[in-house]
């Protein structure tokens, strides 16, 4: 039953609905502001049994825009760590961090004042990938990245993670989808390198796995480590489920807890077709093969999707975006709906009658 608690790791979630992460790029030098305040609060008041915070940069090419959240220095470890013992004094959800570099999908603008598009030269930085291959031909053509400059991404994925622990968070989510930095290190459309980190599947895991490890080094055993991957690049040319597989078995045997299946996004126009639970199937292929929990998101908007997907166990837990932004009270019509009556906040029990 979806409202049934989770155990994952050693940390028990009170039901199977968690927040996906969304990007606000709304951060002030990389600092949480107010607005993260309100949003996270608001989504903390949902009904989810845990929160997971937006794509935070591990350094400062790996932002996807100047106003992203980052987790790179003293100050916004100090500021996301007031942000977190803020939202956790007023309820009992878990809370987690998505770390992440942009790679070529970096420098962009902001989506509401240029959507997709990157910065001009005057304000740009430069953006790093697996090969010089832009995103499209209105994308700057990424470095391909050294030997050096890998060794020192690693790095700043782990003390990312080590800030993160710092901050009082549940649980780690390592970014490698959405055509970022990671996945363009995995997916046969970006990654061309002739180097230990090219060429076949076990090469162009490489930097995924050894990353992957050394953060799981310095990540608490008890606490909550996830990766969200790509499931399918939607190109022939591309990732497919099979090669999901084989990073998510690898991540279960590093000691990851669970995959978040995602698609799509290593270049802009794919065959991806969204409609009511479109990866459901996909990840539940993927939780066969590798047998790692397993959640998923994509259009799980109607209450009969988001039951008989965990009750099928299909996935393990379903994340969700959109839908809650839409309708905020939308877990507490699902508690109603399932006759779940003590879920429901006293404040709201009027509005939901
Ligand atoms: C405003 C917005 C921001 C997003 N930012 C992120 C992000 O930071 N990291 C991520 O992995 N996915 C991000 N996504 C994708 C969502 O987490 C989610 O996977 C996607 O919206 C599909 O789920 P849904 O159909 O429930 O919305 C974002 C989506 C939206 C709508």
């Amino acid at each position: 039953m979806i409202f049934n608690k989770l155990k994952i790791n050693k940390i028990i979630l009170k039901n199977k609905i968690v927040i996906s992460p969304m990007c606000q790029y709304s951060a002030t030098k990389g600092c949480p502001s107010k607005w993260h305040y309100t949003h996270l609060q608001n989504l903390s008041s949902s009904g989810a049994s845990m929160v997971m915070l937006e794509s935070t940069a591990v350094n400062k090419e790996g932002r996807i825009s100047k106003s992203d959240l980052c987790l790179f220095n003293d100050k916004h470890e100090k500021k996301l760590k007031d942000l977190i013992s803020y939202l956790k004094k007023n309820n009992d959800v878990k809370y987690g961090i998505q770390l992440s570099h942009a790679g070529r999908k970096g420098s962009s603008f902001v989506p509401w004042v240029k959507s997709n598009t990157t910065l001009p030269k005057k304000i740009s930085w430069k953006t790093y990938s697996a090969s010089p291959i832009p995103r499209d031909k209105k994308w700057p053509k990424p470095t391909s990245m050294s030997k050096k400059q890998i060794l020192n991404l690693i790095k700043s994925f782990k003390k990312s993670a080590i800030r993160a622990n710092r901050i009082n968070l549940d649980c780690l989510e390592i970014h490698m989808a959405h055509g970022y930095l990671l996945h363009q290190f995995f997916s046969p459309i970006s990654n061309k390198r002739n180097d230990d980190y090219g060429g076949n599947v076990n090469n162009r895991l490489k930097l995924l796995l050894d990353i992957a490890t050394q953060v799981r080094k310095v990540w608490p055993k008890g606490k909550i480590l996830g990766a969200r991957i790509t499931g399918t690049d939607h190109l022939s040319k591309g990732i497919k489920s099979e090669d999901a597989a084989l990073l998510a078995k690898n991540l279960k045997a590093i000691g990851f807890d669970y995959v978040s299946v995602s698609s799509g996004g290593i270049i802009p126009k794919t065959k991806m077709n969204q409609y009511e639970g479109f990866r459901v199937k996909l990840a539940n292929k993927i939780k066969k093969k590798a047998k790692i929990q397993t959640t998923t998101t994509g259009l799980i908007t109607k209450f009969s999707t988001a039951n008989k997907i965990v009750k099928n166990r299909k996935v393990d837990f379903i994340t969700i975006a959109r839908i809650i932004i839409k309708n905020p009270l939308w877990i507490y019509q699902l508690a109603k709906n399932n006759n779940v009556s003590d879920y429901i906040p006293k404040q709201y029990k009027r509005i939901l009658k």
